[in-house]
């Protein structure tokens, strides 16, 4: 998972990490760190045709993120539902996106979509 800049840039580190703590999840690897825009290109590039993707890259960049590896079972489906749907006017009272995220573009944290992904992610942010 990753807590994006828009979370980071008015201090919400803590207050997600808490919620993720609460909600039953093991934090195995943390770091604080700051994309370029080539790692967020990289990062981000199954959506490179897609309209938002210059947007997107260019946010992620733009100031330091946290990267995390999480533990639970169902890890990927259970984390989701914490954070809600990526547009937080659609997400459910009480998920990370409905306390916290401004917009679709900038919603404040990052999930997994799969156990393949989750791996990839993984690896790119904590290759060692
Ligand atoms: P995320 O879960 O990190 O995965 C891809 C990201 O692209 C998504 O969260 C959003 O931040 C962003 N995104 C998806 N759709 C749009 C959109 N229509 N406009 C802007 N950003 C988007």
């Amino acid at each position: 998972m990753m807590i994006k800049p828009d979370a980071v840039e008015r201090g919400l580190i803590g207050k997600i990490l808490n919620d993720i703590s609460e909600a039953g999840f093991e934090i195995i690897s943390l770091k604080l760190t700051h994309l370029s825009i080539d790692e967020a290109k990289s990062f981000y590039s199954v959506h490179k045709d897609r309209p938002f993707f210059n947007d997107l890259t260019q946010y992620m960049s733009r100031s330091p993120i946290v990267a995390a590896v999480l533990k639970k079972e169902n890890a990927v489906s259970e984390f989701r539902n914490l954070i809600g749907d990526t547009d937080p006017v659609n997400a459910k009272e009480g998920t990370i996106r409905a306390k916290y995220a401004i917009s679709k573009g900038e919603n404040s944290v990052h999930g997994s979509d799969s156990n393949e992904n989750a791996e990839i992610e993984s690896i790119f942010h904590f290759p060692n």
